[in-house]
């Protein structure tokens, strides 16, 4: 018998102080990365992942302004569903806030700064979701691993150790900000107790299931790019980074009608619906060119 469909959980709260005063008086996952709101980036990796039931955690000030930007999520074929994360107390407590949403299900979770590219990501999403408990976490090398959790991996490749912003990382690996996790999750998130910061630690969570065996670690390998977007400097390189891949090809990233479209979620009346919703702009232009070029050479 097959599983009820796992949902997903993107955690766009915070209150982004690296970012003030840019992020005063909006939510640092409503700034733009070039052409779109920071959100469209990890809310398209869960689309990618074959996710449409999906939860969108923020501040109390910023809630109405996802549901505004975002509404019922009908437009892309999704069911989006809003919770209010009171004050920051860390990224495991989304977990908590999501537990009436998910009814028992597995989930994915994913941080709303947190931008995903790379050949086949939809089939390593895949391959995670196929795990029906546990949890996998995605590892990505970076220069500077001590800004992030790390990972430390024994001589057989085996993962040894999990570390939040080690002072001496063991590794280059960082634990990127996406989770998968089995419908156990909530009751081992209720477990935890708040670390020094007085923040549930994602990272604890996680060290929890290295503990019972039951964590997987995929390496997303160079051909990868993972960015987060928390400071002005990574924030403009991952514009300059959008801005390259589109202008090149002419495609964009992370476009949620695209991807609802790709994933038979939409079909071409329902792309068109939406540019007419957004009037004239590139934006627009862009979804009536690839259903007019889908049209002429196929479906990309
Ligand atoms: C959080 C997590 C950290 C992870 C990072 C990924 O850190 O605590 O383990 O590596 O996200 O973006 P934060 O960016 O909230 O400081």
């Amino acid at each position: 018998m097959s599983l009820p469909p796992r949902r997903g959980v993107v955690l766009a709260g915070g209150l982004g102080t690296r970012l003030y005063p840019a992020t005063l008086a909006v939510s640092k996952q409503l700034l733009p990365v070039y052409d779109k709101p920071m959100i469209y980036y990890p809310l398209t990796t869960l689309m990618l992942g074959g996710l449409r039931e999906i939860l969108v955690i923020s501040t109390p000030a910023d809630v109405p302004r996802f549901q505004q930007l975002l509404g019922s999520g009908e437009q892309w074929g999704l069911r989006l569903t809003y919770a209010v994360q009171p004050e920051p107390r860390g990224i495991a407590q989304a977990l908590l806030l999501a537990e009436r949403f998910l009814e028992g299900r597995a989930c994915t979770l994913i941080l709303g700064d947190n931008l995903f590219y790379g050949y086949d990501l939809a089939g390593r999403l895949h391959t995670a979701h196929a795990r029906r408990e546990g949890a996998t976490i995605f590892a990505y090398r970076v220069s500077e691993p001590g800004r992030y959790g790390v990972v430390g991996f024994g001589a057989a490749g085996q993962v040894t150790s999990l570390e939040e912003k080690p002072a001496r990382p063991v590794s280059d690996y960082a634990v990127t900000g996406l989770y998968a996790y089995g419908p156990e999750v909530v009751d081992m998130a209720r477990e935890l107790r708040p670390s020094a910061r007085g923040e549930l630690e994602i990272t604890d969570l996680n060290r929890c299931y290295l503990e019972r065996g039951q964590l997987t670690v995929e390496r997303l390998g160079r051909g990868f790019a993972w960015l987060d977007a928390g400071t002005h400097d990574s924030l403009l390189e991952a514009a300059s980074f959008v801005q390259t891949l589109e202008r090149r090809q002419g495609l964009k990233l992370a476009c949620p009608e695209e991807v609802a479209w790709q994933q038979g979620w939409l079909d071409r009346e329902g792309v068109l619906a939406c540019a007419r919703r957004l009037g004239p702009g590139p934006y627009a232009e862009y979804l009536r060119r690839i259903v007019q070029g889908a049209d002429r050479d196929g479906q990309p």
